[in-house]
């Protein structure tokens, strides 16, 4: 049971974590897209889709850790999980918030190289970044980078606060991928739809 002091200090982090997110939103608010990081309901169904048995995973886009300590809950190994986080001073928090989980201070759509598992070596991607508010050419770059580290039968989980997907249907179909709508949690400010990219030709197989 949560004492007073549990209660307290659990208060206190939750305070600092939206902080360093308004401070991040207020440096480059394009690049943060919220001012609140997601609720763990979101990072839960998001999690949800992955196998903690089934290998290594990617967070883009980690900000303050709200989907990585959901994605963690799921009994993944810490070793299993690299976060990539573009943003300096939150990357650095991530580092002190889960000691063993290899933080990438990079961009998600040049990653590749500096991931421990390489080409194909991931069986997910979760993803948080703000692709609805991204061009189209950086979205394109950012599924492609996605797709090559993502195994056969890979899939990219990506929350949206538009009940569509985040990226053109042109674009995904361009890229031989298709979106698959997971559900929408209005437990999140705002409300986040989650999709779920695959290759289509992964989904035929099925
Ligand atoms: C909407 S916030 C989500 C943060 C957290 N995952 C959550 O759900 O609360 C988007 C995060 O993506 C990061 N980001 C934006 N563009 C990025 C990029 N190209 N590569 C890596 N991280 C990026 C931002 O710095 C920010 O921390």
């Amino acid at each position: 049971m949560a004492t007073n002091g549990s209660i307290l200090t659990e208060r206190r982090s939750s305070a600092s974590e939206y902080l360093k997110f308004l401070q991040a939103w207020i440096r480059k608010p394009r690049q943060t897209a919220s001012i609140v990081p997601s609720s763990h309901y979101l990072g839960r169904l998001m999690a949800a889709q992955i196998d903690p048995q089934g290998g290594r995973v990617m967070e883009f886009g980690g900000g303050t850790g709200a989907l990585t300590r959901e994605i963690l809950a799921t009994g993944l190994p810490v070793a299993d999980l690299e976060v990539v986080e573009i943003n300096e001073a939150l990357a650095h928090n991530l580092r002190g918030s889960f000691p063993g989980v290899s933080i990438l201070q990079a961009p998600a759509q040049s990653v590749l190289a500096q991931s421990a598992g390489g080409a194909g070596g991931y069986q997910c991607i979760i993803s948080g970044l703000p692709l609805l508010a991204m061009s189209k050419m950086l979205q394109k770059a950012i599924l492609g980078e996605a797709f090559r580290l993502l195994r056969p039968g890979g899939a990219v989980i990506q929350f949206t606060y538009s009940p569509r997907p985040p990226v053109p249907e042109r674009l995904t179909s361009l890229l031989g991928l298709r979106a698959e709508r997971i559900g929408t949690i209005v437990r999140n400010v705002p409300p986040a739809t989650v999709f779920r990219y695959r290759r289509a030709a992964d989904i035929m197989q099925d």
